[in-house]
């Protein structure tokens, strides 16, 4: 059965953090898969998720099965996280949320309940753009367009040409956004721009379809809801793919979520059990564990203070590595501007170096990053960072 099967390419995230851990080389760096590392290289759990651990050991009293939409709990902060506590489509009661299998689940779960409301309907992806993206979104049945979002060598958001190219995406097609933290880039629309989008949207009647993986590691939880709040204010439906991952630390534990805004109150439960039957075809019910911690710490005053102020950590310990990073390297790389690192928001930014050069850095140095020069600024450390700055400018050099 199996015969004429050919192996396929590695994933080029995945594919290169198994390269890395195979690297003997002592001083290697892993600037790749994006993942949270302390000062010291290391992905702790946070504080907040190991005490919500003690905690569930204690009073969790059964392993029985959670249902389909997942942990209600679980949903209802999810819903406050992503929209706030009082937003208008939560009191007109048009939101419908599932807790899924990482954000990954959340983006399959909504790309499959948008392609049984309309399989007509276009999916319009910025380019560049996470690269599973569009093999997972693209593998539920869409046919895939592309608006240009970043320019590359002026390492900045080309927003006229993004708005040119949305202005023609007809009625009914979804247009695929990043909350924050753009992933690959860092490169996050201004409040200006999300208004325009916005009006756009409102105009052309497309419909957002919000990936938000890593809120609270730009600017902060409400600063990097900006977009999808302004969004879900103003537009009769948003549909949003939710992480914990990030924010939370719970990589392995697959925890996420699909929010959908619908139009109109009597939708959402439609809309819902559209969405339980397609998860209930997949997977049948999402993994319980991540879930629980996470409505634990947001439904325990004490719990989520600990949370914040490690969310605080990790995202001022991003924007100094980002300084860090700049100083060292700027200065010193005649002629290459490195600017664009220290206004990027959240775990990533180009780098900007030819493919020879990004190559050099992993066979010569043991550097490891992702083909689009994508870095992870988590990666960087005060004890790797002289070897790295003077790495980069060699291969400049
Ligand atoms: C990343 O972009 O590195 C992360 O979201 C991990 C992944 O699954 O690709």
């Amino acid at each position: 059965m199996f015969d004429h099967l050919t192996p396929l390419p590695e994933d080029p995230i995945l594919g290169l953090m198994a390269a890395y851990r195979k690297d003997p080389r002592e001083q290697k760096i892993d600037l790749g898969v994006g993942v949270y590392q302390d000062d010291q290289g290391r992905t702790p759990v946070m504080q907040a998720v190991h005490d919500a651990e003690a905690r569930l050991y204690e009073t969790e009293e059964s392993k029985t099965y959670q249902g389909i939409v997942g942990d209600h709990d679980y949903n209802r902060h999810t819903i406050e996280l992503l929209l706030g506590a009082d937003h208008s489509a939560v009191s007109d009661g048009r939101v419908c949320t599932l807790q899924t299998p990482g954000g990954s689940g959340g983006l399959r779960i909504a790309a499959e309940v948008i392609r049984r409301a309309n399989p007509d309907a276009k999916l319009w992806v910025g380019v560049p753009t996470w690269p599973n993206h569009i093999p997972l979104l693209g593998s539920a049945g869409f046919q895939i367009e592309e608006y240009p979002y970043y320019d590359t060598s002026a390492h900045r958001i080309q927003f006229d040409v993004m708005l040119d190219t949305l202005q023609q995406v007809p009625a009914g097609d979804i247009v695929l956004l990043h909350g924050c933290c753009h992933n690959p880039t860092g490169a996050d629309l201004s409040r200006e721009q999300w208004q325009k989008v916005t009006d756009l949207a409102q105009e052309r009647g497309f419909i957002p379809f919000i990936d938000i993986a890593y809120q609270g590691l730009g600017d902060g939880l409400d600063e990097d809801a900006y977009g999808l709040r302004l969004m879900a204010a103003n537009l009769p439906e948003v549909v949003i793919a939710s992480s914990c991952s990030k924010n939370f630390g719970l990589y392995r534990e697959r925890t996420g979520s699909t929010t959908i805004i619908t139009r109109t109150a009597q939708q959402a439960p439609i809309v819902t059990s559209q969405a339980m039957t397609v998860a209930r075809q997949t997977y049948s019910m999402p993994p319980a564990h991540g879930a629980l911690l996470v409505s634990m710490i947001l439904g325990n005053d004490e719990l989520k203070t600990v949370w914040k102020n490690e969310l605080t950590e990790v995202r001022e310990r991003l924007q100094h590595m980002r300084k860090l990073l700049t100083k060292r390297i700027q200065d010193n790389a005649a002629g290459k501007d490195f600017s664009h690192i220290l206004t990027n928001k959240g775990m990533f930014s180009y780098l900007g170096v030819s493919a020879d050069q990004l190559q050099r850095l992993r066979d010569d140095f043991g550097i490891y990053i992702v083909g689009s020069t994508r870095i992870n600024l988590a990666g960087i450390n005060t004890g790797n960072i002289d070897y790295l700055a003077e790495s980069i400018l060699k291969v400049l050099d």
